[in-house]
């Protein structure tokens, strides 16, 4: 079954209290939620311990932005898988095109992130997307299914259960500009199709595939309603308790 999931990416915002009362926000307006629809919260890692304490007995899973490409030891600044699972993430976001963009993040690079966070246990909310050059040369198929092949095909069928994919056009985030729902669709469908290519219908049908870019209450509800859009991954509007609720509440 596929799962419904709306996740918020709260990037570099809010300080260790101000995240705590967000996430006791969240959690308290998680009530209004239908049972078939998940809710997950990516508050940065100064914040997860906090945060996970909020969080215990709720609806409300805990993930990571990012996590380190090694297991431990000299890698100054980085946070292993292991010290995830141990403040109880459930998740980590993996390849957010900010990551790729600023930080050099590459596909080889999320191919290991990717074999350690499955191996400890967590489960990968691995995002892809083109930006404005690639969209206006009309390169974006290519593009997201090059990010999805180097990627996703160096794993198995099996280890999809624990894999979610984000699909978010670079030149739709923190910008304001979203997706029309038919240029999102059309990507979510082509992201499926290349997912059954290499694992077949039953993983494609179950793989959920999330939106992220200015999605936000006034749109969310006409993205949801397309066939291959499972959800989104919501930045901006992930700061604000009642805006990442209403949209959750757009399915
Ligand atoms: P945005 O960010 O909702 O602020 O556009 C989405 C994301 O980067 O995940």
């Amino acid at each position: 079954m596929r799962k419904l999931i709306v996740a918020g990416n709260w990037k570099m915002n809010t300080t260790v209290p101000e995240g705590v009362e967000l996430a006791k926000a969240v959690v308290e307006k998680s009530a209004e939620l239908p049972a078939n629809v998940s809710l997950i919260i990516a508050p940065p890692f100064t914040h997860l311990c906090p945060v996970a304490e909020v969080l215990k007995g709720s609806k409300v899973a805990l993930s990571a932005q990012n996590c380190a490409d090694q297991t431990k030891g000299a890698y100054t600044g980085e946070v292993a898988v292991d010290m995830l699972k141990s403040v109880c993430c459930e998740y980590t976001i993996l390849g957010h095109s900010e990551r790729r963009q600023y930080y050099g993040e590459t596909d080889a690079k999320l191919v290991e992130k990717v074999k350690l966070a499955l191996a400890a246990g967590l489960k990968v909310i691995l995002c892809v997307g083109e930006n404005i050059d690639q969209r206006n040369k009309g390169e974006h198929f290519q593009v997201v299914r090059e990010q999805v092949e180097n990627v996703l095909f160096k794993f198995t069928a099996e280890d999809m259960a624990n894999v979610v994919i984000a699909y978010e056009p670079v030149w739709a985030i923190g910008t304001g500009v979203t997706a029309t729902s038919e240029q999102a669709e059309e990507i979510h469908c082509f992201i499926r199709s290349i997912i059954k290519e290499k694992f077949g219908s039953q993983v494609a049908d179950d793989m959920t595939i999330l939106y992220g870019g200015s999605c936000k209450p006034s749109n969310a509800k006409e993205l949801f309603a397309c066939p291959d859009i499972d959800g989104g991954l919501i930045g901006g509007a992930a700061l604000k308790a009642d805006d990442f609720i209403k949209i959750a509440l757009s399915f």
